[in-house]
């Protein structure tokens, strides 16, 4: 949440124009309001208001900023209301200093109450605005015999909570101040050029190589140095070349990043699917070893985490497994200890809920296995075994590929542990994977293509409706879960999803004519059982939408069908199925007007509790 960059070069390059793309590109981190603030000639210039970077620019010509050092900011609400005042920058009471924060300063009412006590004005409701009047007063404490490094330093011994900063000062022009503590920061490289930023995309035009800020780490960026230093101790920055494009950044002919991704799922399943063999028996050994298994995830990930959770149930008969949405970790605490195994699922690897659960369980020796898509984010740097979907940068807000690449690694992994717990043979094994790996980019693609016009005009039908309801059975629960979230984050439309046969106690009350009711109901022991529940929302006058695999008894029930091929791999459905319902979401959102890149309130990578 919120998205941040800094820029220092010594090209004679106006930074604010590339300050303002790649605040584009960190837009899906928040879009409340909008600021960038340069140096010029030893003064301070900055511009900042409500609303997205597009309007802000056309309204005050963010780019035309001079100076070759600048920060930028794009905000997530969390403290003060979305206004000009309480958007970044912030600087202190004589305007030199500038800082841009993502995070939350938890003790930031104290240190404003004695920072005002001491004379300082704030503009801001923000607790962001307290770090720039922090180091305001270190300077001033020591007559401005302080190194402004050192100033820094002694500011982030102040504050408590979580923070990703970047500051700059007019009396050290070439100079930006890094910090990180829970919320991301990367650094990129370019020789007369370097950048600080939430997240890569930010400015893979312009570089690939990247250093990961880690946690508790202080830096300093002028045009051609990078100094990192840990503890008082200067660490040595390692820097990796990044496999992403920067077209895989960009819309590429779609209208929003959204279809686009989810277009990219058979080629994020196929890179997915070619994993490590060697990391995935790792994993493997971690499941069999444990003697209870916690999956943890927020939001998608967390329905992903649900599809490995009936999977392994499967598998794994009497071990103990649990689902845990991330932020209810405290009420699972008591089952930690060094017999527990974690699998934590994240696309963002940034998740503060999901690291705030792996951070205790690690220290009372559970062990960690991840799945996330972000090399080297903070979750897989906090686990034993790290696993990675491989579908790129997914810049939509709604999770599309990254979720099927979940559901599919999970699945991979599946299945290395019923092979290797003896239930399944090597042949039978080979073929499965072999067919895992060509089948389901083969499927995605021809679902894909062959339901997105249907999608579309199912999405007219739906589009003035209010409510809708998503029923399953069993382990087709998370689908019908993700349907739900799909719709309901980007289209608004209150949408819920119920095990079929509980919708009879309670949600069928406000069942009315026209009302959508949406089956997952695929050629499973689920379709007998559905197909009368199906009946009992039909009696109400429900608008039955179902997603079956040619099952011609509940295609005959149904207003309105996505007939999918007969899945032969059972493990494949949670990806199957849920394709027609993210298009669904999407034609939805848009035929309701609304940016399906950018739901209102919400933001791709939440870095707060
Ligand atoms: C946010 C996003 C969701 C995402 C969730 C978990 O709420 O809007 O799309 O599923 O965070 O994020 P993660 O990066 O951990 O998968």
């Amino acid at each position: 949440m919120c998205g941040i960059i800094a820029i220092t070069t010594s090209s004679k390059a106006n930074v604010s124009k590339m300050i303002t793309t790649s605040l584009k590109k960190l837009e899906y981190r928040g879009y409340d309001s909008v600021g960038i603030a340069t140096i010029n000639n030893g003064k301070v210039e900055m511009l900042k208001d409500v609303g997205t970077i597009d309007k802000v620019n056309k309204r005050l010509s963010l780019e035309n900023l001079q100076g070759t050092i600048g920060i930028g900011h794009t905000r997530w609400a969390t403290h003060g209301a979305i206004s000009r005042e309480n958007a970044h920058p912030h600087s202190d009471c004589t305007g030199n200093i500038i800082v841009v924060h993502n995070g939350i300063i938890e003790n930031y009412l104290e240190l404003r109450n004695t920072l005002q006590e001491n004379g300082h004005n704030f503009s801001s409701e923000t607790d962001s605005e307290v770090i720039a009047h922090l180091m305001e007063e270190e300077l001033k404490q020591f007559n401005q015999n302080l190194s402004m490094i050192n100033a820094f330093k002694r500011v982030l011994t102040k504050i408590e909570g979580t923070y990703a900063i970047t500051l700059i000062h007019s009396g050290e022009p070439d100079t930006i101040f890094l910090a990180r503590k829970d919320s991301p920061l990367v650094i990129g490289v370019r020789e007369d050029t370097k950048f600080a930023a939430s997240d890569i995309p930010a400015f893979l035009e312009y570089t690939k190589k990247v250093i990961v800020l880690k946690n508790g780490e202080i830096a300093t960026l002028t045009p051609q140095a990078v100094y990192i230093e840990k503890n008082g101790f200067r660490v040595q920055p390692k820097p990796v070349i990044i496999s992403w494009t920067a077209e895989s950044a960009q819309k590429s002919g779609y209208p929003h990043f959204m279809l686009k991704e989810i277009h990219e799922q058979p080629i994020a399943l196929k890179n997915t699917l070619n994993t490590n063999p060697a990391e995935i028996m790792k994993a493997s050994n971690k499941i069999l070893e444990a003697e209870r298994i916690i999956f943890l995830a927020c939001g998608t990930s967390y329905h992903a985490g649900l599809t490995g959770y009936y999977q392994f149930q499967r598998i794994l008969g009497k071990k103990p497994l649990y689902k845990v949405i991330a932020s209810e970790y405290e009420t699972y605490s008591h089952l930690i200890d060094e017999d527990t195994l974690i699998i934590a699922i994240s696309q963002s690897g940034e998740t503060l809920d999901v690291m705030k659960g792996l951070t205790p369980a690690r220290k009372l020796g559970a062990s960690i296995v991840s799945v996330v898509n972000v090399i080297d984010s903070s979750i897989p740097r906090y686990s034993h075994i790290s696993l990675y979907t491989k579908a790129g940068p997914e810049i939509g807000v709604a999770a599309t590929k990254t979720h099927t690449a979940q559901v599919a690694l999970l699945a991979r992994l599946a299945l290395q542990v019923e092979h290797d717990i003896g239930l399944m043979s090597a042949t039978e094994f080979t073929h499965i994977i072999e067919d895992l790996n060509t089948l389901t980019p083969q499927i995605t693609r021809l679902i894909i293509n062959q339901n997105e016009f249907k999608a579309k005009q199912l999405a007219s039908k739906i589009t003035n409706q209010n409510h809708a309801y998503f029923l399953a059975r069993g382990y087709n629960m998370p689908i019908a879960l993700e349907g739900a979230l799909k719709l309901k984050e980007i289209s608004y439309i209150h949408a819920e999803a119920f095990p079929a046969g509980e919708s009879k106690h309670g949600p069928i009350a406000i069942v009315e004519p026209d009302f959508p009711v949406i089956m997952i109901a695929p050629n499973d022991w689920t379709a007998q059982k559905m197909l009368s529940n199906t009946e009992e929302m039909r009696a109400r006058g429900a608008y039955i939408i179902s997603v079956t695999e040619q099952d011609h008894r509940i295609i005959k029930r149904s207003d309105y069908s996505f007939i999918l091929p007969e899945v032969t791999i059972p493990l494949l459905r949670p990806i199957t199925h849920i394709l027609p319902l993210q298009m669904l979401a999407y034609y939805t959102a848009v035929q309701r007007g609304f940016d399906p890149d950018k739901p209102k309130n919400l933001a791709k990578t939440v870095t707060v509790e």
